[in-house]
């Protein structure tokens, strides 16, 4: 079976494996990262038809025909993604819960540029980071939202 992730056809040899495999193990994409397993804690997400999607809990194949999205895809060449930019500059501290944040927020500014601090709540409460960095976290999404709407 063949995957669109970042852009680029994959051949994929098991798409009965969960996504989060698949990215991680057949094609390296590890910058997505595996945490529960339950679909709680979120560092698995990925974007799949740019909608949010938990990796772990969904098989490759249900992304056959459709673009897929990790953290490795967001920058443009050396360009970041203001979501990318606004985490450097709001740092968290180990890092693991990251990949899912940076997706979340990524999707929440494709649909929404000016999001208010109730929907910037709700799209990161998704995603669990068991180093409690929430302040960082929402402060991020805010500045990404800025950065993005500057043109980053
Ligand atoms: S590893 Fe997928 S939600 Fe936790
Ligand atoms: S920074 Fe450690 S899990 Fe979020």
């Amino acid at each position: 079976m063949q995957l669109t992730v970042n852009g680029q056809r994959r051949e994929v040899a098991h798409p009965d494996e969960m996504l989060v495999w698949v990215l991680r193990d057949e094609l390296g994409l590890t910058g997505t990262h595996y945490g529960c397993g339950i679909g709680a804690c979120g560092s698995c997400t990925v974007l799949v038809g740019g909608q949010v999607t938990r990796a772990c809990l969904t098989p490759a194949s249900a992304a056959a025909g459709r673009e897929v999205t990790t953290v490795e895809g967001l920058a443009r060449g050396e360009r970041l993604h203001p979501v990318q930019q606004a985490f450097l500059e709001n740092p968290l501290q180990c890092g693991w819960c990251l990949p899912g944040h940076l997706m979340s927020a990524a999707a929440l500014l494709d649909r929404t540029p000016d999001p208010t601090p109730a929907q910037i709540e709700e799209a990161a409460g998704i995603n669990l980071c068991r180093c409690g960095g929430y302040n960082a976290i929402r402060r991020a999404v805010a500045r990404a939202a800025e950065l993005k709407r500057g043109g980053l």
